[in-house]
């Protein structure tokens, strides 16, 4: 079977089976063109609680089939390959959270939405790269325990300065394996690019940058800008994305190492067995952790919106 052929088949069973792809635009560009929505994790969960189909196969990493679970408890959500996970999310869990909360009784946890289920349970509210700032300055408290990932939080603290952030050490390894040197060699290799940078990755990095934001910040960006050339500093998937959609524009990889294994885990045949029932997880959440950790999600889409 060619991609093709194997693409027309996801696109009628998808009909046949009223079920709504959602995909993360970190996925291939043959996934991107099946699904029904793509977008950042922000834009995701947004869908996903508007998506009115009964069946939903979330193309991504776990902590956003669970998101989408949360949003949809009566939909069958599927995560498409139970393997993709998320390592900054498993970094910390709910124990951990609540001991360092006993030291800082009157900091709100503001998670980011690469968390567990579990974690989310004790979290006042959640964020995604495309809305931690605004939802920082929103919140009525002072003070913020931001979790797990320390370089968003650190973005988010030097924009915040009238809120005072206690910050842990977690992050997401793909994007804080990048350091200076590698953006001042890709910066002379093409010195006419603009730089466009995930808040994921470490401070002396995103100082360089031409623009900070999530995966469909940076994708915007670069469709408005005046600019034909761009060196992509997130997840090299969405480079060959822009270049589809902007041929008459350059994308460059900051690194060739800015590859989510998690992420690329997941093929066109996971899809499809999603589709035929002999693949994929079926998300399963016992309601009384779903009605907690929901609450920071529907927080969240309140303030971000
Ligand atoms: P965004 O989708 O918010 O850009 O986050 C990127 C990411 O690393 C998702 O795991
Ligand atoms: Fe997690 Fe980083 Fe992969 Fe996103 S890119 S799924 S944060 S490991």
């Amino acid at each position: 079977m060619t991609v093709r052929q194997l693409q027309d088949e996801i696109i009628k069973l998808k009909k046949q089976t009223d079920t709504c792809i959602l995909a993360h635009s970190y996925m291939s560009e043959e996934i991107c063109e099946i699904a029904d929505f793509t977008g950042d994790s922000y834009a995701l969960a947004v869908k996903a609680k508007a998506t009115t189909n009964k069946n939903v196969i979330m193309c991504g990493v776990r902590f956003m089939a669970e998101m989408v679970k949360m949003l949809n408890p009566e939909k069958k959500v599927i995560l498409s390959n139970p393997a993709a996970g998320c390592p900054m999310a498993e970094q910390m869990d709910k124990e951990m959270i609540l001991q360092i909360k006993e030291k800082y009784p009157d900091y709100a946890v503001v998670a980011y939405v690469n968390t567990t289920a579990q974690l989310k349970t004790i979290a006042d509210v959640c964020v995604t790269s495309s809305s931690a700032v605004k939802i920082c300055r929103a919140i009525p408290q002072k003070n913020i325990l931001f979790i797990p990932d320390i370089n968003l939080g650190t973005y988010v603290k030097e924009r915040v300065p009238e809120k005072n952030f206690k910050l842990l050490s977690g992050g997401c390894p793909t994007h804080a394996k990048i350091n200076e040197k590698e953006v001042l060699a890709a910066k002379s290799a093409h010195p006419n690019a603009l730089f466009l940078v995930h808040p994921e990755c470490r401070p002396e990095v995103v100082k360089h940058a031409d623009y900070v934001g999530s995966t469909t910040g940076i994708m915007d960006f670069a469709a408005k800008s005046d600019a034909k050339e761009f060196i992509i500093g997130t997840e090299n998937a969405i480079i060959q994305h822009l270049q589809f959609a902007h041929p008459e524009k350059r994308f460059y990889a900051l690194s060739k190492d800015l590859v989510c294994n998690n992420m690329k885990a997941t093929t066109l045949s996971d899809v499809y067995h999603c589709l035929t029932g002999d693949g994929g997880e079926v998300i399963d959440m016992e309601e009384s952790v779903r009605l907690s950790a929901v609450k920071c999600i529907e927080e969240m889409i309140k303030y971000g919106g």
